[in-house]
């Protein structure tokens, strides 16, 4: 792709240099709208005179965009300026319709699905040929902020329109993505609609019996929310291949590009989560009557096994590999009383697969030798989801990059540690990811923001590679 790129730049050039005359170049762009457009989308500096104009052209309204970011804000169960919006309730439901009357205005044709992920397309001159995509989710957990996800849904309509701005004509058609529940606050499974489009028939038969803490099923609340035909389940799976290339532009959710005053992340791989479930079981009993020596205290071997799994993440030997135990109860849970039940779960991630699935076979096999050696039962170890990390397709970090270049944009490769839908559509599709710098790293909390100006620079960059990806 980057090859052929510059193979029409050079052509682009020599029909310059042998013509040697704006004229005649503005003319032949108006024969073929292919070059202009390759010329108008490369922002590179070939003739400043010439390219100032179509440079300039692809900006972005960074006021309409910060108003619609407000607007989308105000869908939410929580008062300002935190943002609530959970699957399927009213307030998603409207901030859905907002999404919709956007993408129709800017001239996309519309369509959901059976568990309402949304895409807007601008149809290509080849629509034949597997179009580009890019999105977000616009769910948002109880009382966090307005830019998780939100950035890269109404920064990829924006995108669209600069794109529409300068004349740009797609080749490969493009579309817009908004998923469905991409946070797993109503029914614990994140990702939802990304995973459901990658084809997880796992995750199909899950839902025909998920319900919410309200013992409200899923199929009953997407009929509330108006997707009727949420049974057919398998009517949202993606071929692979359905897309050429997915890019989402996302908030980094972390600190890094704020404290290098650097304007652009390009993703070159993210890490992928697992989580575990963990039960022990021993006999309790008074704190103070039973001995020492005759303890099978369930307390103790959680105690144990978290630190466990702190040794066994060191083990790894990468600062890639992470493992947080975020949940601890015991039962009873009184001073007086020894632990009789004990419950952890348990959260590892890595970019690399085969250490994170290493680090997980060592969390079982300490497990078990502490329930031996304490005489407690391991009455439970469930692994609740272990997914493969995802690499970013080379092409992508190409077209990113050099957008950036073009852009005259700081930038920096880096990894995602946090998941997002991209991990789910690397599966059927080659995937890419751009960040913007956020506000000390603040997410799910309402302290969440960045600057329209990052957000601004964010859209021009997926603008410009969604361009370069749709001519490739
Ligand atoms: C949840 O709803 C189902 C079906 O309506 C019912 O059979 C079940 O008892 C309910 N469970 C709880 C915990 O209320
Ligand atoms: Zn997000």
């Amino acid at each position: 792709m980057a090859m052929r790129f510059s193979i029409y730049m050079l052509l682009v050039l020599s029909v310059y240099f042998i013509s040697n005359c704006p004229v005649n170049l503005a003319h032949r762009n108006e024969d073929d709208p292919t070059i202009k457009t390759m010329e108008e989308f490369s922002g590179y500096p070939i003739h400043e005179s010439h390219f100032l104009n179509s440079l300039s052209s692809l900006s972005v309204d960074a006021e309409t965009l910060q108003k619609q970011i407000d607007e989308l804000s105000s869908f939410s169960d929580s008062p300002a300026p935190s943002v609530t919006r959970i699957l399927y309730s009213e307030k998603d439901v409207l901030s859905r319709r907002y999404i919709k009357n956007l993408m129709e205005a800017s001239g996309l044709s519309v369509r959901e699905d059976a568990i309402g992920n949304i895409f807007g397309r601008w149809t290509g001159s080849e629509p034949e040929l597997a179009p580009v995509s890019t999105g977000s989710h616009t769910d948002a957990i109880p009382y966090s902020g307005k830019y998780d996800g939100v950035v890269g849904v109404l920064g990829a309509i924006e995108a669209i329109n600069v794109l529409k701005r300068s004349s740009f004509k797609p080749k490969r058609s493009l579309d817009v993505i908004m998923f469905t529940s991409e946070e797993p606050t109503r029914f614990g499974i994140g990702c939802l609609g990304s995973r459901l489009l990658a084809g997880s028939k796992e995750l199909a038969q899950q839902l025909e019996k998920t319900v919410d803490g309200q013992n409200v099923s899923f199929f009953y609340a997407a009929k509330s929310a108006g997707y009727m035909n949420v049974e057919k389940l398998s009517t949202v799976f993606l071929e692979k291949g359905s897309y050429s290339a997915f890019v989402e532009l996302h908030i980094e959710q972390g600190p890094i590009l704020e404290e290098e005053a650097t304007s652009i992340g390009i993703v070159t791989a993210i890490a992928a989560p697992a989580s575990i479930k963990v039960d022990f079981e021993g006999t309790g009993g008074h704190a103070g009557a039973v001995l020492m020596p005759k303890r099978n205290d369930a307390g103790l071997a959680a105690a144990e096994l978290a630190l466990a799994v702190e040794k066994h993440v060191l083990e790894s030997g990468s600062i890639d590999t992470v493992g947080t135990v975020g949940i601890l109860e015991l039962h009873p849970g009184a001073i007086n009383s020894i632990p009789s039940k004990s419950h952890l779960e348990i959260d590892t991630r890595d970019i690399d697969e085969e250490r994170r699935n290493s680090v997980i076979d060592k969390i079982y096999e300490s497990a078990l030798s502490i329930s031996k050696r304490r005489g407690v039962k391991l009455s439970e170890y469930k692994i609740v989801n272990q997914d493969p990390p995802a690499l970013s397709d080379e092409l992508i970090i190409k077209a990113a990059e050099s957008a950036s270049q073009e852009l005259e944009l700081t930038y920096k490769k880096m990894i995602s540690r946090a998941y997002h839908d991209a991990l789910f559509m690397a599966r059927v599709s080659p995937m890419g990811m751009i960040f913007i710098p956020c506000y000390k790293g603040y997410s799910h909390k309402p302290e969440e923001f960045a600057t329209i100006d990052h957000i601004a620079d964010g859209v021009k960059v997926l603008a410009l590679t969604l361009a370069k990806l749709s001519l490739s």
